[in-house]
Order: structure tokens, then C-alpha cells, then sequence
């Protein structure tokens, strides 16, 4: 009998989009995802390329097992395969692509990087692609371009009044109520799922996510207005398209930012 703690193996069938994109600028030339394009080569078209992978531990998370494909690919003189990480532990928005269509994978509430190989069954075949969404360009592989949500947030921009020096944080009172509902929010980690996961890719629930965390606090309200016209503008911009009410971005969304928000945020243009 083996104990919840006790490792097994397992053995899965990846199926990984392999692709080299096109160099992106969106308007701003040189920048990081332009060259790290250049530093891959030419464009390619993509397709799919099946790897086997047997008796892995089950306490290996997916991403460690697409750590150990890649060993055995740079062994074998071949390009490993791009995808992006950095915690490791769901809280820096790094990591994300399509699992079987879900973006993230089949769990609620889990971030690609959380998924570990027990969450699958021996002999499962994985297709892994990445978000497919025109504002989101392909680099490689599984890895996209998000430097449209960093355009979203530098066009909220900052307060422009000249404040002074950084206050004490707790100077200013802020009910539990509104302190929780504003963590609510700001625990969105930008990992792009509820793009990926809408029909007409829009970011409406990132961008109402971002909105939603400084517009309930006291310090948010300068400018608030004029906030979220320009960062909605921006969206807009970017090639992001309208929400489709479908609600699928709350049902990707690895932090369960509520779909109620993206009404909070139509509220909020009202303002402007
Ligand atoms: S709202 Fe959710 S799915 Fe969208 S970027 Fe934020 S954490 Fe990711
Ligand atoms: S690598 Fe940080 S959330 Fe997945």
C-alpha cells in the first residue's frame, strides 16, 4: 500500500508546440523580446513535437519534468524548449501556457508551475501550447511576449502632484473592509491566463484587477479617473479585444480575481 508521501512513477506523453516567433517592436524597437527573438534566429512556422518521458517521479513538478526533457535535448546537441518561470511557487505571474486547452492546466486556482506530475494519470499524452492571443506574440515555444501588461500599467502612470517624502504607512486608516477587498485584488500575479482563456483575448480582468487594487484605497484616489481611462485606452491599444462575458478569465485565473471587478471597472470609466 503506498502512503500519500510515498513517490511513484510515472510515465506521460508531451506534446510541445515548437516554434520560433517574429521579432516584435510594438513600437518600441530593441527591446527585450525583440532581441531575445534575434538571439533564437529566423522565424519559424510552428508545430507540434512528441516526447516521451518514463518513470518519473510523481513528486516532480511539470515544469521540472520539461527541466529534464530539456537536458536530455541540449545532450543531444538540439534547441531546448523556451518557457518561462522564475518562483516556482505561483506568486510571481512568470510561467503559464495551455495544458490540454486550459490555460494552466487542469486544476483550479494553480498556477502552471504548481502542477505536479500526481495530478496526471500514468500513460496521459499532455499537449502543451502557448497563449494564443494577437497581443500576446509568439517568441518561442511556450513563451509569448506579455510586454503589452507592462504597457497597460506604465500608462495608469504615477500621481503627477508632487507629494513629498513617502509617509508612514500607518498614517493613514484604512478599514478591514476595504483593505481586504483591495488585497482581493492586487493578489492578480499577470500571468496572462484570463487572456489566453478568453475568445476575444481581452485583458478586461487584469486591467480591472489593476484598477480595483489602488481605486479602493485612500492613496488611489488622485487621479483615479484619469487612471483608468488611460490604461483601458491602452488595452485597447495593444490589440487586446472587448470581454466577452463569458466569464472563462475568472474560471482560468490562477488567484480567483472575480469577474465582478471587470463591472467595478466599467463603473469606474464612468468617472473619467
Ligand atoms: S486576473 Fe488572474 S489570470 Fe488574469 S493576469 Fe491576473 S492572475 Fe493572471
Ligand atoms: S513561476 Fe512564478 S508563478 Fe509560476
Amino acid at each position: 500500500m503506498t502512503t500519500p508521501y510515498e513517490p511513484t512513477t510515472i510515465s506521460l506523453s508531451l506534446r510541445v508546440w515548437r516554434q520560433i516567433g517574429q521579432p516584435q517592436t510594438n513600437g518600441h524597437p530593441g527591446g527585450p523580446s525583440q532581441d531575445g527573438a534575434r538571439q533564437l534566429g529566423a522565424a519559424q512556422s510552428g508545430g507540434f513535437e512528441t516526447h516521451q518521458l518514463d518513470n518519473l517521479s510523481t513528486n516532480l513538478s511539470l515544469l521540472e519534468a520539461l527541466d529534464l526533457l530539456n537536458d536530455r535535448l541540449i545532450t543531444a546537441g538540439q534547441r531546448p524548449i523556451s518557457f518561462e518561470h522564475d518562483c516556482r511557487e505561483g506568486i510571481c505571474g512568470s510561467c503559464g501556457f495551455l495544458v490540454n486547452g486550459q490555460a494552466h492546466g487542469p486544476r483550479a486556482a494553480t498556477t502552471v508551475c504548481q502542477l505536479y506530475l500526481r495530478h496526471f494519470r500514468d500513460g496521459d499524452t499532455l499537449e502543451l501550447e502557448p497563449w494564443r492571443a494577437k497581443a500576446f506574440p509568439l517568441l518561442a515555444d511556450l513563451m509569448v511576449d506579455r510586454g503589452g501588461f507592462d504597457r497597460i500599467i506604465a500608462a495608469g502612470g504615477y500621481c503627477s502632484v508632487n507629494t513629498g517624502n513617502a509617509p508612514e504607512a500607518n498614517a493613514i486608516l484604512i478599514g478591514k473592509e476595504q483593505a481586504t477587498s483591495s488585497f482581493d485584488a492586487a493578489t492578480c500575479i499577470g500571468c496572462g491566463a484570463c487572456v489566453a482563456s478568453c475568445r476575444h483575448a481581452s485583458a478586461s480582468l487584469f486591467v480591472a484587477a489593476k484598477l480595483a487594487h489602488l481605486g479602493q484605497l485612500p492613496q488611489g484616489q488622485p487621479e483615479r479617473a484619469r487612471r483608468a481611462r488611460a490604461m483601458v485606452d491602452q488595452m485597447d491599444a495593444e490589440g487586446f479585444g472587448a470581454c466577452s462575458n463569458h466569464l472563462e478569465c475568472e474560471a482560468a485565473c490562477p488567484k480567483e480575481i472575480a469577474a465582478d471587478w471587470i463591472s467595478w471597472m466599467r463603473r469606474e470609466l464612468g468617472r473619467s
